[in-house]
Order: C-alpha cells, then sequence, then structure tokens
C-alpha cells in the first residue's frame, strides 16, 4: 500500500454564510463540514493530513484535531485558486512519498468508499485521478474533457466554449496524485484565465503533457454537493437525515414516521428499537437492542441500555446512563446521571448528578437540588428504593438501599438503608367546615345580588 496524505481545502471565506463562524464549521447532524470530510479521510488511514485554511486558525485547529490529531496547518492569506491553496501545504508535504488526496472543507457528504476507490485507481502510469459526477445543472461546474474514461483537461465555466459548456460530466474538485507529479506540476500553474486564478484543475493537462495517464472516478452529485450558504446546509441537512433514516430502518429501527425523527452523524442504534414521532437525537446517543423512544422526546449525550422505555416527552441530557429496562417517562429530565437496571421515573422529575440504584421507584414530581448557586453536588440512591412523590432531594445526600421516602418530603440528611424518612408538617381535619364556608359565602353573594 503506498502512503496517503489529506489535503481540505479550507480556506474560504465562507462569506455568504453570514456568520462569524469559519464555513466549514457550521455543522450538519450535529457535526462541522470539517469534521465530516476528515472521518470519511480518516477511514483510509492517511499518514498526514494538512488543513489550508484561512484567518483565524485556533478553531479550526481544534476541531480537525479532535478527529486526526497529527493533522498540520498551511495558512493561505491570498486567496489566489485551488492551485495556489494546494501549494500551501509544499512544507509540509515536499518530502512526503505517497498519493496526496484533494479534499473540499465544504463538501462534507463524500463517502469514504469513494474516496478509496479514487485513490485505487492510482497505479503504474496513472499518476492522477478527478472524482467527476453526472450534474443535473452543470452551471458553474469545471467540465471534464474526457477520452475513453481518460481525463484531459478541466475547463473552467468562464473558460468553456459553446461545445464545451453543453458537457455535463463535471468536476467535483476531488482529486488524487502521486505527490512527486504533483510538486513537479505546481510551479507551472498559471493565472491566464477568465478569473485570473491558480486553477488545481489545470495540473490534468500538465499531467497528460508529462506522459501521466489521468483516470476518471465517478460519483453521485450530492455526495459532492458544495456549501455556500444556508439554503445549502439545510439542503445537505436534509438529505443526511434521509439518509440516515433509511440506513437505521434497513438495519432493523422502527420509525413510524421516519421524516419527524432526527439524528446525529455519530448516533449509534440497535435492533428492534422502536422510535415514535418526533424525537431528536443530538450527539453522542447510544441506544441498545429492543429500546422504546415514545413521541416527543429529546435526547443527547446519553446511553440507554437494552429493553428501556423513554418518553413520550422525555429529555435525557449529556451524562445521563440509562440502565437495562429502566422507564423514564413523561417530563422527566436526566442529566448527568446513572439510573440502574429497571428504575422508574415515569412523570415530571428532574434527576440531575445522581445515581439511582437497580430496581428504585422514584415518584412523580421528586427533583434531585443539585445546585447550591454556586457548585453542582451528587445524591447517591441504593437500591429498591422508594421515592414518594413530590421529594426534594437536597445535595450532597445518600439515600441506602431499601429506604422508603415519604410523600412531599426535603431529604436534607442521609437515609439509612431500610428506615423510613418522613418531613410532614401535623395534618388537621376539621369536619363540616368546608360546608358552613360554602354556605356563609354564598349567603353574603345572594345578598349583595337583590341591592
Ligand atoms: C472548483 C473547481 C471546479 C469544480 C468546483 C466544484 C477549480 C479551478 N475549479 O470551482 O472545476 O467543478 O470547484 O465545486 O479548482 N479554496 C481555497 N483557496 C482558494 C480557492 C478556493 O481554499 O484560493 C477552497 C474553497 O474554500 C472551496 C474550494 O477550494 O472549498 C473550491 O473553491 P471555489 O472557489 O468554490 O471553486 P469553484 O470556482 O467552485
Ligand atoms: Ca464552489
Amino acid at each position: 500500500m503506498t502512503d496517503l496524505a489529506l489535503v481540505v481545502l479550507a480556506a474560504g471565506m465562507g462569506t455568504r454564510m453570514n456568520s462569524v463562524t469559519p464555513k466549514v464549521l457550521h455543522k450538519i447532524a450535529g457535526r462541522t463540514m470539517l469534521s465530516h470530510v476528515l472521518h470519511a479521510g480518516r477511514e483510509l488511514s492517511p499518514r498526514n493530513a494538512v488543513i489550508v485554511h484561512g484567518p483565524g486558525k485556533a478553531l479550526v485547529q481544534t476541531e480537525a484535531r479532535s478527529i486526526i490529531n497529527n493533522c498540520e496547518f498551511a495558512e493561505q492569506i491570498d486567496r489566489l485558486g485551488t492551485g495556489h491553496a494546494v501549494s500551501m501545504a509544499k512544507d509540509i508535504l515536499k518530502r512526503f512519498a505517497g498519493v496526496v488526496l484533494v479534499l473540499y472543507g465544504d463538501a462534507p457528504l463524500v463517502k469514504a468508499q469513494t474516496l478509496r476507490a479514487l485513490v485505487r485507481q492510482i497505479e503504474g502510469n496513472t499518476k492522477m485521478v478527478v472524482l467527476g459526477f453526472e450534474a443535473a445543472n452543470p452551471h458553474g461546474y469545471g467540465r471534464l474533457i474526457t477520452k475513453d474514461n481518460h481525463v484531459l483537461d478541466i475547463r473552467e465555466e468562464l473558460d468553456c466554449t459553446e461545445n464545451e459548456r453543453s458537457i455535463r460530466l463535471c468536476n467535483s474538485g476531488i482529486i488524487a496524485i502521486d505527490n512527486a507529479l504533483l510538486w513537479q506540476l505546481i510551479p507551472k500553474l498559471r493565472n491566464n484565465n477568465a478569473k485570473f486564478e491558480f486553477y488545481l484543475t489545470d495540473l490534468v493537462k500538465l499531467a497528460n503533457g508529462a506522459g501521466s495517464r489521468v483516470a476518471l472516478a465517478e460519483c453521485r452529485e450530492i455526495e459532492v454537493a458544495g456549501v455556500n450558504d444556508r439554503l445549502q446546509l439545510s439542503t445537505l441537512e436534509r438529505h443526511f437525515q434521509n439518509e440516515a433514516r433509511r440506513e437505521a430502518m434497513l438495519s432493523g429501527v422502527t420509525l413510524i414516521d421516519p421524516d419527524t425523527v432526527y439524528f446525529s452523524a455519530d448516533t449509534n442504534l440497535g435492533k428492534d428499537v422502536i422510535i415514535e414521532p418526533n424525537v431528536f437525537f443530538g450527539s453522542g446517543v447510544t441506544v441498545g437492542d429492543d429500546v422504546v423512544i415514545l413521541a416527543h422526546s429529546h435526547i443527547e449525550g446519553a446511553t440507554i441500555a437494552e429493553g428501556a422505555r423513554i418518553g413520550p416527552f422525555a429529555r435525557l441530557r449529556p451524562g445521563a446512563e440509562i440502565g437495562e429496562n429502566a422507564h423514564i417517562g413523561n417530563f422527566v429530565e436526566i442529566k448527568q446521571a446513572v439510573i440502574g437496571r429497571g428504575a422508574k421515573a415515569n412523570h415530571l422529575s428532574y434527576i440531575g448528578d445522581a445515581k439511582i440504584g437497580a430496581g428504585s421507584n422514584i415518584g412523580a414530581g421528586t427533583i434531585t437540588c443539585n445546585y447550591d448557586g454556586f457548585e453542582k453536588h451528587f445524591t447517591d440512591i441504593g437500591e429498591k428504593v422508594f421515592v414518594g412523590s413530590n421529594t426534594s432531594l437536597v445535595a450532597p445526600v445518600k439515600i441506602g438501599a431499601g429506604a422508603n421516602i415519604a410523600a412531599s418530603s426535603v431529604i436534607t440528611r442521609d437515609v439509612p438503608a431500610d428506615a423510613l424518612a418522613l418531613t410532614r408538617p401535623e395534618l388537621q381535619i376539621k369536619d363540616g367546615w368546608a360546608k358552613r364556608y360554602r354556605e356563609v359565602k354564598q349567603a353574603a353573594k345572594d345578598s349583595k345580588k337583590k341591592f
């Protein structure tokens, strides 16, 4: 296997995004476009990855390193074209022996298998491969001038003749090229074209001229669609969601109304999961087999074990770990808490910074008072604890296994195992009081009406 280096072009200003965030850091399915591209590239086990970025690299650098930790960075100050952008990686790659794969940071849907097929075509005298696609509307794209599956040249829209403009086979921008050939040809690029830019696409003609065959690989248009504004961002989001829904269903997940369920790029679903309408998965969710997620639940950063039942209207926040066969019901919010096997919190609760032992029952309206205005504190509930409705657990506090907390209690001290804890003002019952009250009030109202 030859070594591979990725070069990701990400120097675009993204003016049309109207954003202070660099374009490539806008998200699709909870994952930045840059991260999507690097995830795809990473599957090819590259030896190097170079991000060509514009001004303000800090955010881009942090994001890129979180996916490929030995990523390197080259700044492009003046944007003089795609060929110029790639040339920024020269100092980093000049001694590299292998194949360079150029990707666009704003074309996030490209699949690893497409890239793998592209790179594999480099062998023998084929030292360059171009990824092309049949465009529904080729306007704005570079057209591929081909002969017998060889690419002879790429002509940018503005430089096309009338005839060339009717070609629908277009350049995705993604290429693979032998590193030695790349640095041999880059100095030969000229900007004598309609845009006065150094076009990476001119490498095709130069490679042919240097005696190399330039091969063509093809993919679907959507895989290489780029994002320039938030409308295009939403188009790709929709496409991604539709694919994710399809994949989920084909792999054994029932979606009652697929169009209303939203996944993140990293959502991980087991088999025989059933998801009702209007469920949103933020980043970092893993769902075990046989889980049922009822309508209108919002789930993020959570792990849900086999057989659990979530919702309707449940909210699982980061750090929620729901045990096997546990039940989390309506209007229950769980944050940074481990819910034991078979435990239940079925109605109107907040459980944060807590551990609930197996088989415990958390009554309606129970709240872990985890925050004192300055710091967070932990609530530790043992196994098979019964917490009565409307209980406030003032953390830090520990409830021993098998304890029983009477309804409406405010628990400010630890409760030993198997004890009963209750805070209860005296209950007063006054016979006949309500009837007398009614009669007096009614008489007063009636006498007013007479006058
Ligand atoms: C480019 C291709 C065109 C192809 C199209 C696919 C060239 C000359 N043309 O055209 O054949 O059909 O992409 O979308 O390559 N970038 C930099 N620095 C620069 C210039 C660009 O980082 O100086 C980055 C951009 O941020 C973007 C990518 O390179 O991610 C493509 O640049 P763009 O200006 O959009 O190229 P197009 O004119 O669309
Ligand atoms: Ca473009």
